[in-house]
């Protein structure tokens, strides 16, 4: 059998991860795919910036779409981040070509993902974001493959694991939301624009997707009713403790008599709950299904390993041949996502 060959662009946290998760378990993963799973090539921006790990068996591209393009690539795997630019025009340069897509890009598909996956599925290519949500937990298959025979009632979690550091930390210390969020830059925490953090912008994104998946409509973001965390005083949060609960950034998406309601937003969750105990940077997702009945997702929300397991998962569901599309059902076929706040009553 061929290989399948990559071409990464994006060496950052996620892409040196994925790299090295390729390079160790080179033969574990040949054995479980079937193929040789090979990188042809890669990009990024600095050349010359060492990343800790030997690159120089791939083919090098200053320019992400020239990598989409080439010969040697079977999947394009866009980890360089961006809701526009270089992002989402490699990924069109990639469909285009004829070439699977891997992405980690929330914000880019929370967008135009459903324009994405129509181009892709329109040229017989598939586009992967398993790494988009929820860092390492497999909650995109989860919903579109394990929990395909259900009807979903309802998906909620923390899906931001900076705010879940903040507003534990506020708890556990007693100190101010403005020297917790300090904590948090120093310690890397950030988005480069916090506000995706704390603004709940992030998990917006992310509650988008499992929506369109979810409940079969085109991901509409837009509709979804965010307000961050940044509002919340020491005082609130000892208040909701006096009460027995914990303040969290909770997503709620479900389908309702008035269309489908998706919320971000800081609610109290009873302290002794699954969601209540969830501690630091630590992402929860629970699924509600008819048949399943209730699934509890549970894990890292981010950082080099959980992420690039996450890349890895679809990559190697592409290399088997799964060919399910991009949000569980062909694109053309997802409905317009009427949101309830808007719909008549
Ligand atoms: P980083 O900032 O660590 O890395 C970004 C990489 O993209 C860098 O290697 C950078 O090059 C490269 N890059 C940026 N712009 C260009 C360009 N114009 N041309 C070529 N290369 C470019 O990002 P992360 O690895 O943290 O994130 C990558 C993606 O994964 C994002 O979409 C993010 O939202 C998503 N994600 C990240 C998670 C995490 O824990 N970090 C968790 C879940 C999703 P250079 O190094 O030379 O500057
Ligand atoms: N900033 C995000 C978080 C990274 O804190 O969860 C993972 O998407």
């Amino acid at each position: 059998t061929k290989p399948l060959r990559l071409g990464i662009a994006g060496l950052g946290t996620v892409g040196i991860g994925t790299v090295k998760i390729i390079q160790r378990h080179a033969q574990m993963l040949a054995r479980r795919a079937g193929r040789e799973i090979r990188i042809s090539a890669i990009s990024a921006r600095n050349r010359k910036r060492d990343r800790g790990v030997d690159l120089s068996a791939y083919a090098w591209e200053d320019d992400p779409v020239a990598l989409a393009r080439r010969d040697d690539v079977d999947v394009y795997v866009e980890l360089m981040g961006g809701e526009n630019g270089p992002a989402k025009a490699s990924i069109e340069a990639a469909i285009a070509a004829g070439k699977d897509v891997v992405t980690a890009n929330k914000a880019l598909l929370a967008i135009h993902g459903h324009n994405l996956a129509l181009a892709a599925e329109a040229a017989g290519r598939v586009i992967r974001f398993e790494a988009a949500v929820a860092g390492g937990i497999p909650v995109v298959k989860a919903l579109s493959e394990g929990l395909a025979g259900n009807e979903i009632r309802r998906v909620m979690g923390v899906m931001n694991g900076t705010c879940n550091y903040i507003l534990t930390r506020m708890e556990e210390s007693g100190l101010t939301y403005d020297a917790v969020f300090e904590e948090a830059r120093q310690l890397g925490y950030l988005e480069a624009d916090p506000n995706l953090d704390v603004g709940g912008i992030d998990a917006g994104h992310k509650l988008s997707l499992l929506a369109a998946i979810a409940f079969g409509t085109r991901v509409c973001f837009d509709a979804v009713q965010i307000e961050g965390i940044g509002r919340i005083s020491i005082d609130d949060i000892r208040r909701a403790r006096d009460m027995g609960y914990r303040i969290k950034l909770l997503g709620v998406a479900q389908m309702t008599g008035r269309g489908l309601e998706q919320r971000m937003t800081p609610c109290l969750v009873p302290a002794d709950s699954p969601l209540g105990q969830l501690q630091g940077g630590t992402n929860m997702v629970v699924i509600e299904g008819d048949s399943v009945g209730q699934i509890v997702l549970r894990g890292a929300g981010a950082g080099e390993g959980p992420t690039a397991s996450a890349v890895l998962a679809d990559i190697m569901e592409i290399a088997r041949g799964c060919r399910v599309s991009t949000f569980g059902q062909p694109a053309a076929s997802l409905s317009e996502a009427v949101p309830a706040a808007t719909s008549a009553p």
